[in-house]
């Protein structure tokens, strides 16, 4: 295998946009784990379609507006953030930088936003706490063990975070077929650490493949919304909607907050892309509580699309642990830089000073 070059010192001109990372970040990782990071579901078209579908939209330019006192400030959950792109959940990020989720957690404090931690975290919940001043949300996996999930909310708790983010598109994995192809395993030294002491379920009796499993027969379901919403004081969103009726029912279940995401195409291959989704969720939430949205969010302007089409705020993924791989927490605080400049620049030329008064106008419709 040859050697894999260090993290970046300086960043070259060449990373110009987020996307720029990706070469720098897959030369670090090496295929195996690049085929993790960067892999999606199965054909892996519900991924490219998130990218496509923000493609097929476009702005409506505007001239002459007032511009003066323009900011990309907003309050989400009682938190003031300096513009709205959220860090999104990604497992074992120790495998993409030996700082993983730390350095990532003080680019978010740099850049003057939140980053959710993900309960597959390569380092503890409370390592990561300890080394940010930014505010923190926690995204939960409620596990088969619930005395132990109750337990992973108290420290959560204990530890400053300010939301729970309740993954619930992914009670099984997606079919991860670049995975499985590139032989990905999690090298030594890499584990969930914030899941040690966690009793594996039982195995399965022979002849069961998903159903029939501990996995599913013990998957959470709505009713465990409702413990999580009495065990907790935490606004507690819930992340991996794409139906209204779901959206509708979450909220009758006690959700401060949803998220449309399809898991970035990891989990069901050929759902549909998130900013598809969104107009129809977001009339089913009617400005409730608020919605974010996640999945191929690259540039500025798709941040702007989300916007316009009924998200409070974006999540992104890739594009951070790329800038994390390639160049640690200076990588990570870039790609938040560029994507906020390309935001700015892109309110100021669809006739927006503010993140409230972009709304459905600002989308072409001819
Ligand atoms: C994820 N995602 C994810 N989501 C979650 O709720 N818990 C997790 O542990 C993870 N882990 C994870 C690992 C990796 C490598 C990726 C790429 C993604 C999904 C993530 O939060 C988010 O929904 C998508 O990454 C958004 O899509 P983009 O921005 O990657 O296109
Ligand atoms: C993933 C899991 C950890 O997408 O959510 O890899």
């Amino acid at each position: 295998m040859s050697e894999r070059p260090p993290p970046l010192h300086r960043i070259p001109p060449a990373i110009a946009a987020v996307e720029d990372y990706r070469p720098f970040a897959r030369e670090r990782l090496g295929e195996a784990a690049w085929a993790y990071f960067d892999g999606a579901a199965a054909d892996e078209t519900t991924a490219a379609d998130n990218r496509a579908a923000f493609g097929r939209l476009r702005l409506a330019g505007r001239v002459l507006a007032d511009l003066a006192g323009g900011d990309t400030a907003l309050t989400l959950f009682g938190q003031t953030l300096a513009h709205p792109i959220v860090l999104a959940p990604v497992a074992y990020q120790t495998l993409a930088h030996p700082d993983g989720e730390r350095a990532s957690a003080l680019a978010a404090a740099a850049m003057g936003g939140a980053m959710v931690v993900s309960t597959q975290a390569g380092l503890t919940l409370e390592e990561i706490a300890a080394a940010t001043p930014a505010p923190l949300w926690f995204q939960l996996y409620i596990q088969t063990d619930r005395a132990f999930t109750r337990r992973l909310v108290g420290r959560a708790e204990a530890a400053g975070y300010r939301a729970l983010v309740v993954t619930v598109d992914a009670p099984v994995s997606g079919v991860r077929n670049r995975e499985q192809r590139a032989g990905f395993a999690l090298p030594p030294g890499v584990e969930a650490v914030n899941l040690r002491g966690l009793q594996a379920p039982p195995a399965a009796a022979a002849g069961r493949i998903a159903f029939g499993t501990p996995l599913l027969e013990q998957a959470p379901t709505w009713r465990d919304l409702d413990w999580l919403r009495s065990i907790t004081t935490l606004p507690i969103l819930a992340k991996g909607i794409l139906c209204a009726d779901d959206a509708t029912r979450a909220i009758a279940h006690g959700v401060d907050g949803v998220i449309v995401s399809n898991h970035g195409g990891r989990t069901l291959d050929t759902l549909p892309a998130t900013i598809d989704a969104l107009p129809a969720v977001a009339a089913a939430v009617g400005g409730r509580v608020p919605l974010l949205l996640d999945g191929g969010i690259r540039r500025g302007t798709d941040v702007l699309k989300a916007l316009a089409l009924g998200a409070s705020a974006v999540l992104i993924g890739r594009p951070y642990v790329y800038g994390l791989a390639a160049a640690g927490a200076s990588g990570v605080a870039h790609v938040l830089q560029i994507l906020r400049t390309e935001l700015e620049l892109a309110m100021a030329l669809t006739g927006r000073r503010r993140l409230a008064d972009v709304d459905a106008t600002t989308i072409w419709r001819g």
